[in-house]
């Protein structure tokens, strides 16, 4: 049905009534580029505007033919007059960042099968808090997490990771993302200002942390992990359970040579619920409290639609991080946080954590026995993902078969910092995909890696 404005709808334009012509043309080309008045929309009839504004009639037919030359709007006979969509639009539109390829069967690495989503049990948990909790829950709440969260967690990642975690240095965030932000500007006020990152490892959270005033460089990976020795800035990010991308675990000399060097250690412990072959491996963080910030998310385990994770922190740390989320005036909303901590109280979490690796683990086998026999899978002893690395012409035809084939994976060349000789690959996620549709996506994942063939 077509949008259609009467002189009763509110056209929201910051309009100055002395500005006269020109006023209004400014007030509509800011609309627009703000995107209140968004690409394709009918605006509102010259007849209506004029009425709203109190001005001629006109005067607003003149107004729209300048903007129609300009770009901004579209005139056509018989038609009623809209906003120029993207193809049309003036060069000072704000750009749209591109939609993410739409495709049927998903391999993204780092989704959890949101069909397994514990549904009952967190509507059981929210109901219980609704029940129970005073009114001051729906005040406004402290920044660094509800109290009754980090006690619960501290609990929780000291009894399943061995992290030795005091609520008072818990800290929680809407995801690792604003984590690593708000972190990166409290290290920068101390004086703190390049943090290296694993090479390869995920530009969306290497752009985050540079946001926050940054610098980043990237130290290499092998096999036992980042090589500590080429490490040489004053804060690193890492992934010692299970790397991202590479799956690799950080060799326990490593650990080791890492909490001495010094730098101030963000230990990434993302998918740490999910080990598949080997006795759990520790967090860093015990080695070195004083040195190492362990960062925890709900995104792998739960949702990643949550928003929410947490950091322990060394204690010089604390007060810096809380003064930096004030600064920045956003922390997670309260409801979800206390859902989380009754469902972890209530053993209803570890009851999920365990379903799902048993279900991870057997989507892993399946993929692993499913895989064309070129190809040798990386980093399977854990998490929700592996990585097959491909020739560079195979690696190259992965974008137009993954579409022929409507599978939705992640390149491993965008990963690294350096270049390298031949970073072709794929990360493929194996958690992604609804349970009940695991068994087509797996046959639409191999058709597509068996045509990828040398
Ligand atoms: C390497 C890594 N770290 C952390 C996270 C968690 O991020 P967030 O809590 O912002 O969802 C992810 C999720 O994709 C990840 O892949």
């Amino acid at each position: 049905m077509a949008e259609s404005w009467s002189s009763s709808v509110d056209a929201h334009l910051d309009w100055d009534p002395g500005s006269g012509r020109t006023g209004i043309a400014a007030a509509v080309r800011a609309a627009i580029r703000d995107g209140r008045w968004r690409p394709g929309a009918v605006v509102p009839s010259t007849r209506a505007l004029a009425h709203d504004l109190g001005v001629a009639r006109g005067t607003v037919t003149r107004v729209y033919a300048d903007l129609a030359a300009e770009g901004y709007l579209q005139t056509s006979q018989g038609a009623p007059t809209r906003v120029a969509t993207a193809g049309a639009s003036p060069q000072s539109a704000p750009p749209m960042p591109a939609a993410e390829p739409a495709h049927r069967w998903s391999f993204l690495p780092g989704r959890p099968d949101p069909s397994m989503f514990p549904r009952d049990q967190w509507l059981a948990a929210t109901r219980r808090v609704l029940a129970n909790a005073p009114n001051q829950v729906f005040d406004y709440s402290e920044a660094r997490g509800s109290s009754v969260l980090r006690a619960t967690l501290s609990a929780y990642l000291g009894r399943s990771r061995g992290v030795l975690a005091d609520p008072a240095r818990l800290v929680v965030f809407s995801g690792y993302g604003h984590a690593i932000h708000v972190l990166g500007r409290a290290l920068r006020g101390l004086g703190i200002a390049e943090t290296a990152f694993e090479d390869p490892s995920l530009g969306k959270y290497r752009d985050i942390c540079a946001a926050s005033g940054q610098r980043i460089v990237g130290v290499p990976v092998d096999g036992a992990g980042l090589v500590v020795s080429e490490l040489d800035s004053p804060a690193a990010v890492v992934t010692p359970a299970h790397q991202f991308p590479l799956g690799v675990t950080m060799a326990p000399a490593r650990r080791t040579a890492l909490v001495d060097s010094g730098a101030v250690v963000v230990e990434d412990d993302y998918d740490g619920e999910f080990r598949f072959d080997r006795q759990q491996v520790g967090a860093l963080q015990a080695l070195a409290p004083e040195r190492v910030v362990y960062a925890g998310t709900a995104s792998k385990s739960l949702a990643p639609s949550l928003r929410l994770a947490w950091l322990v922190l060394p204690r010089f740390l604390v007060d810096p991080v809380v003064a930096a989320l004030h600064e920045l005036g956003a922390h997670p909303p309260l409801l979800p946080q206390l859902a989380l901590a009754d469902l972890i109280s209530s053993g209803a979490y570890d009851r999920h954590v365990r379903r799902c690796r048993l279900e991870y683990r057997a989507r892993r086998d399946r993929l692993v026995a499913a895989l064309p026999a070129h190809l040798t899978p990386e980093g399977i002893s854990a998490g929700l993902h592996l990585v097959l690395r491909l020739p560079s012409a195979a690696a190259a035809a992965v974008p137009a078969a993954a579409r022929r084939h409507s599978v939705g994976v992640e390149l491993l060349s965008p990963m690294w910092l350096r270049p390298v000789a031949e970073p072709g690959g794929l990360v493929v996620g194996y958690g992604a995909t609804a349970r009940n549709a695991f068994t087509p996506a797996l046959a639409a994942l191999v058709e597509m890696l068996t045509e990828l063939s040398p």
